[in-house]
């Protein structure tokens, strides 16, 4: 357990170094871990979205909902570069991670994709074991430890443990639906990163397979933070402290523009929505 902490530090020096690294894993309490301050993102010359402006907090779920096309998996890809890696994303705006601005020159976005790991809609494990599933990134990251005791506390965190300890070595291929993205949930924590991304995890889901990811979703995040786009309305309420509404402008041209309408704490959100377009949306007034 030590051992993994020292990959967590050594990443986070890595990461803003210099930066004020003590203290940043792990204090439980609402400290802002994210900053996001008028953020535009284009696509070469489509604006994708408009002016955001919120604060993610640690160890809570957060989710980003709205119709389609409005920019949730847009503004989730911030956090950790994810938009770095698309040809003509450009992002304009402060994103700070822990105080330091996440695009600053000296940040390494490699390694901030270690600390801020990420789970999309469909399942996509390696091609490779169940155990190199959960190795593989440690390994690329130098780790130095057991890798067999990592590989269990790994798998029991996620959930997974009892249904695949007998068969390790086994493809990851050979898993459900809902246990390979548990797997995959096992993956992106297996470097010891403190942010969990989730892009609609459990779209390609069934109900019960669905209602497991969200039942380790509430688990994980005592001691992760997670930022979780759904367009499950009922899975933003079921699971997360806060919500951010997005809706689409449509300019003169036609041009689509994402923007944030509210963001509050989800009882909130569901229950007494501050502006009228939230309450059409989650009534289902909306379009
Ligand atoms: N790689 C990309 N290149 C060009 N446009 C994109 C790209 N990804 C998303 N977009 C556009 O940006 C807008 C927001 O997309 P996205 O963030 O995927 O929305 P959401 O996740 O809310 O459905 C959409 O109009 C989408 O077509
Ligand atoms: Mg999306």
């Amino acid at each position: 357990m030590s051992t993994r902490m020292e990959l967590a530090s050594t990443v986070v020096e890595d990461a803003v170094s210099p930066g004020p690294s003590a203290g940043l894993a792990g204090s439980a309490g609402s400290s802002a871990i994210f900053e996001i301050q008028d953020l535009n993102v284009y696509y070469r010359d489509f604006h994708a979205v408009t002016d955001t402006s919120l604060n993610i907090y640690q160890n809570e779920i957060t989710a980003l909902i709205g119709p389609s096309g409005c920019g949730k998996s847009t503004v989730l890809r911030c956090l950790n570069r994810m938009n770095d890696l698309i040809d003509g994303a450009r992002v304009e705006g402060r994103v700070t991670y822990h105080g330091i601005d996440l695009y600053g020159s000296s940040v390494d976005p490699v390694e901030v994709r270690r600390r801020v790991g990420m789970v999309f809609q469909k399942p996509n494990p390696f091609p490779k074991s169940i155990y190199e599933n959960i190795v593989f990134g440690p390994r690329v990251a130098g780790w130095k430890g057991n890798f067999d005791d990592l590989v269990e506390e790994t798998l029991v965190r996620a959930a997974l443990w009892d249904e695949v300890k007998d068969k390790l070595e086994n493809s990851a291929f050979d898993l459900s639906g809902g246990q390979q993205q548990r797997l995959c949930i096992a993956r992106a924590i297996a470097t010891s990163p403190d942010v969990v991304l989730m892009d609609e995890p459990c779209s390609a889901l069934d109900p019960i397979a669905t209602y497991r990811i969200e039942t380790l979703m509430r688990e994980l995040k005592k001691q992760y933070t997670i930022v979780v786009v759904t367009h499950n309305m009922q899975q933003a309420a079921r699971v997360s402290d806060r919500t951010a509404f997005f809706s689409v402008d449509v300019g003169e041209e036609g041009q689509r523009t994402g923007r944030l309408v509210e963001y509050d704490m989800t009882d909130r959100v569901f229950t007494a929505p501050s502006m009228k377009e939230t309450e059409d949306y989650i009534t289902g007034r909306f379009g």
